[in-house]
């Protein structure tokens, strides 16, 4: 008899936690391999949850998340975006991840044909997979220093047995942002052909020219095929709170109730309260974090176009670098090999998909000294690294 689901054996196993794991821990090592910050959360977020659990909030919650928190994201939302959301298009979750799991699960039967904008993150597609969806990935392409999404491409793949598009915008990994010309071309072909749009919005306020991305949802109606996909993690520097949540046509959020029942039956009381304090309480903290980011990417622009043998691309939004480097072409015996001969931590390429091949991560949500730390050390064993991974 076999182990496990034909699914479960089929997923891939994570190449930035396989590089990861060989120096996790290890202090001479600078791992800016995952997709988070050493800054940590902000003390309204802290006291918020001590709060609520010193006033005995240890209880299982309302499927869709407590009231008060969906009120106070759906305030959120209208305001940034400029919706006319109600409060029944907010699903609270326990993290994007999970967002997009339920998202996946409420749209995705067996065989439907998933199209995502790649690279990408490799649990987005992997969450389609799983609810047995049929992935197509259009790829981004580098040109001119600068990521571009081809549009012909993408609506071409976009045929009537499609079921969703999936586009992560600022995205994880390359930093490329959807602008609203091609976001209202995407709904329009879209709402002609029924399918759905997934926006993974979790790095939305983590955009160069702005205080928020462009926004697939301001793009239409709140009753438009759009699911917005969001967490703490990023902007309020709650990864490990475990905190998300979802916007999307009212008549999903029964749905998504329902399949939350099914995975985890609730988001932690106490975790919410500490979501709603920053929601309410916490844009300064977002614009410290912007600011702080702001002053590490003209660091690691700097120091990458310094470097000859990098191509590096400009990234509009989220915290990392997409670059390719001269003579790279294994990109996970490559950063298994920086991690001996420079003590640095990189994701490889080949995390997020096969046309990603021959590129590296890096996240720079971190201070400046480490990275010109990281860098210094970079500069003296990739060559180094890259002979080893040949
Ligand atoms: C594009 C993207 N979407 C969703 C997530 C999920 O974030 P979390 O599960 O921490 O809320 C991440 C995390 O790295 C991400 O990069």
């Amino acid at each position: 008899m076999k182990f496990s689901s034909h699914r479960a054996a089929a997923l891939q196993p994570s190449l930035i936690r396989e590089v990861a794991e060989t120096a996790m821990g290890k202090a001479d090592v600078i791992g800016l391999w995952f997709g988070e910050g050493r800054w940590p959360t902000s003390d309204i977020a802290v006291r918020a949850a001590q709060n609520a659990l010193a006033k005995g909030d240890h209880f299982y919650q309302p499927n869709s998340g407590k009231p008060a928190l969906r009120a106070s994201l759906q305030n959120y939302m209208n305001r940034l975006y400029g919706l006319e959301l109600d409060i029944s298009a907010i699903t609270v979750t326990g993290s994007g991840m999970q967002a997009m799991m339920l998202a996946a699960q409420a749209l995705s039967d067996p065989g439907d044909k998933i199209v995502v904008v790649g690279p990408a993150w490799p649990n987005l597609a992997e969450s389609f997979k799983i609810a047995g969806g049929d992935i197509h990935i259009v790829s981004l392409q580098a040109v001119n220093g600068r990521w571009h999404l081809d549009m012909d491409r993408l609506i071409d793949s976009l045929t009537p047995d499609t079921k969703a598009v999936l586009v992560n915008s600022p995205n994880n990994p390359t930093g490329w942002v959807m602008d609203k010309h091609d976001q209202l071309q995407l709904l329009s072909h879209c709402r002609k052909q029924g399918i759905w749009i997934i926006s993974d919005d979790v790095y939305s306020r983590l955009y160069q020219f702005a205080d928020a991305a462009p926004n697939m949802m301001s793009c239409g109606h709140p009753e438009d095929r759009i699911i917005s996909v969001n967490s703490f993690s990023k902007a309020w520097s709650m990864t490990g709170w475990r905190l998300g949540w979802l916007a999307g046509p009212p008549e999903l959020e029964p749905i998504f109730a329902q399949l939350t029942e099914y995975n985890m039956s609730c988001s932690s009381g106490f975790v919410q309260e500490a979501g709603k304090a920053m929601i309410e309480q916490g844009e300064g903290e977002v614009r410290q974090l912007q600011e702080r980011l702001a002053q590490s990417y003209q660091l690691i622009k700097t120091r990458l176009q310094a470097i000859e043998d990098v191509k590096f691309i400009d990234p509009d939004g989220a915290f990392y670098s997409f670059f390719s480097i001269d003579g790279l072409s294994n990109s996970t015996g490559f950063c298994k090999a920086l991690i001996q001969t420079a003590g640095v931590g990189l994701a490889p390429g080949l995390a997020f998909g096969t046309q990603a091949e021959g590129y590296v991560r890096l996240c720079y949500a971190q201070d400046t000294a480490l990275l010109e730390q990281a860098f210094d050390r970079f500069e003296k064993g990739y060559k180094q690294a890259i002979k080893s991974s040949h």
